[in-house]
């Protein structure tokens, strides 16, 4: 299939954890153009049900890829991948890459042999998540923990709002409370949006510990994909569309045109 030189990257998130995934991708690809998708009428997702986003998801896919004709699209978010990764990959004739939790260098990093895993509550109730441990991190004690809070907490940054450090010193309380916890020096950011507050959680850490995400490897995989395809020889500004604009999305238009989205729109 022939890709039109200006065809772009779809990123879709629930809200502006996507921009983590987006940043290195950019940085891999400086020209590419990009369209990033958040849904802001369905966000969270973290704390919807398998079925709600599995409908929702795929439907979304659907209507971006026939509005925007990306040549690729992104699920930067690991709740709708873990959850609707196959049902957008049927549905879509483009290629789809999925978020996953960086379970994988966790476990190859920790020295402890304990890490935790820090998603939102959907993502760390995954069976996903147990067979990645059991292929990768066998001989570990895997610790997770959801939290909705600092899902939010990262939306607030971005909309350059004062943050309250209590916030991530609780999300990492659930990790560290459990048994073996005290032993813990890795932690997977299982979700796009936590990225985006990991100077608050290395702030809030009572020890050194490490933090990991997937954001490196997907732009790896983009530029794999795309190797053979043809990129405009300047860079265009990006599109971010919402699937609702209201007064919180307009507070986020710093942040996004930090990320090379300069133009808003509603689905
Ligand atoms: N950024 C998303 C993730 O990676 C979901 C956040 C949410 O909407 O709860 O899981």
């Amino acid at each position: 299939m022939t890709v039109a030189p200006d065809a772009p990257i779809l990123f879709f998130d629930s809200g502006v954890g996507g921009l983590s995934i987006l940043a290195p991708a950019r940085a891999a690809i400086p020209t590419a153009p990009i369209v990033y998708a958040a849904d802001s009428a369905g966000f969270p997702y973290g704390t919807k049900s398998e079925a709600e986003i599995a409908a929702r998801v795929p439907a979304l896919l659907g209507r971006l890829v026939e509005r925007y004709r990306p040549r690729l699209a992104v699920i930067a978010c690991n709740t709708a991948s873990t959850i609707a990764l196959q049902h957008v990959r049927a549905a879509l004739d483009i290629p789809v890459v999925g978020t996953v939790p960086a379970i994988k260098p966790a476990a190859l990093l920790s020295k402890s042999r304990v890490f935790g895993v820090l998603g939102t509550d959907a993502t760390v109730r995954q069976p996903y998540v147990d067979r990645l441990a059991a292929e990768h991190g066998a001989d570990c004690i895997m610790l997770r923990h959801g939290s909705a809070a600092l899902v939010q907490l990262a939306e607030a940054k971005l909309r350059g709002e004062t943050l309250d450090p209590q916030v991530a010193r609780d999300a990492l309380a659930g990790l560290l409370d459990q048994p073996g916890g005290d032993r813990m020096d890795m932690v997977v950011l299982a979700c796009t949006h936590f990225p985006l507050v990991e100077r608050e959680l290395a702030a809030a850490a009572p020890h050194p510990m490490g933090f990991v995400h997937g954001g490196e490897g997907i732009a790896r995989r983009i530029a794999f994909l795309t190797k053979d395809q043809p990129w405009p020889t300047k860079a265009t500004p990006g599109v971010a569309v919402f699937t609702r604009v209201d007064a919180k999305v307009d507070a986020l238009r710093p942040a996004l045109a930090g990320y090379g989205l300069e133009r808003l729109n509603a689905l």
